[in-house]
């Protein structure tokens, strides 16, 4: 079988392993890729992101799978031109995939259908907005409606951030058109939880939790990254918390996902808030986490491309997840800067014997020599039987890998 896997970063050099793993699988093909899906078994880096030579290129190719890692190519569209032209792909319709690609979209979804959210308003105009916010309680949350790379949420402690984020979001334009319309949003307190879930529209299996670090200095503090590294199981997401996500949120977006006969066959993602009022949806993503993914796949037992198959056979429902006991630690190391400006370029060396153990991100293969080429430049996994054996495990191999302008956070994983 040759696969076609779209993205470049840590979350796809995870998914090219892990689906690597089946015999079917003779090749993988990862466009663009990065360093790590250079060297990786099996796979082979193709340098096209625009979505109509992807298709020439699978249709040329008799690429039997298509699988998307990032948002992007989902909310294009690119599952629907794919199929209307025969071909398999995993992932979520253009439509269904506005759950991510609009955030007054899902929250209206989640309004319609019950599943519990913050109290939120819609504007569309930037004066009403402003005066909205003369009697508002802070602090509160405003949130750019499009897709802004991870940077169209801010939490203001008070008025004035709150104006001066409402006049940067949708007068002064700065996520280009994503900020045109806002919602403005109750203020949750408490722990977030990840819960990266499969569905074929029927039925949605959530997989092992996880818990994201998204601040990018120790202790949470400093500026939101994309993530700073992950420990799966989340510790907060207990049994009790767990059933009344199942009631409260995931059970109610499947009836909503069949009610609006969504094509949904693919990874569905929720941000959770656990609040001490229960668990709230922060928001959907509708593909796998980036750092989520590299320690989440490397506690799945069960083979991922049999998972995917069975989504797209609409069989889910006889499906089974197998889950390796233990826990799975992930830290980033990242280029110094990040995720304001960094210098790349820097050659990195990884000591063999913990090559098994780093999924690459920002880094390219140039003459056979990696080199850092972005923010977030690799993520090392540690596992163990507890929290601090996987924590020892991945921070004792963090002196194994070298480039300039390491940066990595200490506390992953300590709750
Ligand atoms: P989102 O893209 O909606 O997940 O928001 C990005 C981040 O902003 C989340 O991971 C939370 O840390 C924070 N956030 C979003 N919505 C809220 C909310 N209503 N209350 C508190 N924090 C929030
Ligand atoms: N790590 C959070 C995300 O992928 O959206």
């Amino acid at each position: 079988m040759k696969i076609l896997l779209i993205g470049s970063g840590g979350r796809e050099h995870a998914l090219a392993w892990k689906l690597a793993k089946n015999n079917r699988v003779e090749k993988i093909y990862v466009a663009p890729g990065n360093g790590g899906t250079a060297k990786e078994d099996k796979c082979e880096n193709i340098n096209i992101t625009d979505i109509d030579e992807l298709l020439e290129f699978a249709l040329n190719n008799s690429i039997e799978l298509t699988v998307v890692g990032p948002e992007d190519p989902l909310t294009k569209g690119i599952v629907d031109k794919f199929k209307a032209n025969g071909l398999k792909i995993f992932g979520p319709s253009k439509e269904a995939a506005k759950l991510e690609g609009s955030k007054s979209f899902s929250k209206d979804f989640m309004k319609k259908y019950g599943v519990k959210t913050a109290e939120y308003e819609v504007f569309y105009d930037s004066n009403k907005a402003l005066d909205y916010l003369e009697g508002c309680s802070y602090p509160i949350v405003i949130k750019a409606d499009g897709l802004a790379a991870g940077k169209g949420v801010a939490i203001c402690e008070n008025k004035e951030e709150a104006l001066n984020a409402v006049k940067s979001f949708m007068i002064d334009d700065i996520f280009k058109g994503a900020g045109e319309k806002i919602v403005i949003e109750e203020f949750l307190e408490g722990v977030e939880a990840s819960i990266l879930s499969i569905t074929d529209g029927q039925t949605i299996i959530p997989f092992i939790s996880a818990k994201d670090h998204k601040q990018i200095f120790d202790g949470g503090k400093g500026a939101n990254t994309g993530g700073m590294g992950v420990l799966a199981p989340n510790p907060y997401v207990t049994d009790e918390v767990l059933s009344d996500f199942e009631e409260n949120i995931m059970n109610k977006t499947l009836v909503g996902i069949k009610e609006e006969g969504f094509d949904f066959k693919g990874i569905i993602f929720f941000g959770l808030m656990i609040t001490k009022k229960g668990s709230y949806l922060l928001e959907y993503n509708v593909r796998m986490g980036d750092p989520e993914t590299q320690s989440v796949l490397y506690l799945m037992e069960s083979d991922l491309l049999e998972i995917i198959e069975a989504s797209l056979r609409d069989e889910l429902y006889k499906t089974e997840i197998k889950w390796k006991s233990g826990a799975c630690v992930n830290v980033v190391l990242a280029s110094k800067g990040y995720p304001g400006s960094f210098t790349k370029g820097y050659e990195i060396s990884i000591e063999d014997e913990i090559k098994d153990k780093v999924f690459l991100a920002g880094a390219t293969l140039e003459d056979n020599i990696l080199r850092t080429n972005g923010g977030r430049v690799l993520s090392i996994v540690g596992v163990g039987n507890t929290v601090d054996e996987a924590r020892e495990d991945a921070y004792k191999s963090i002196n194994k890998v070298k480039f300039i302008d390491k940066y990595f956070r200490n506390d992953i994983g300590l709750i």
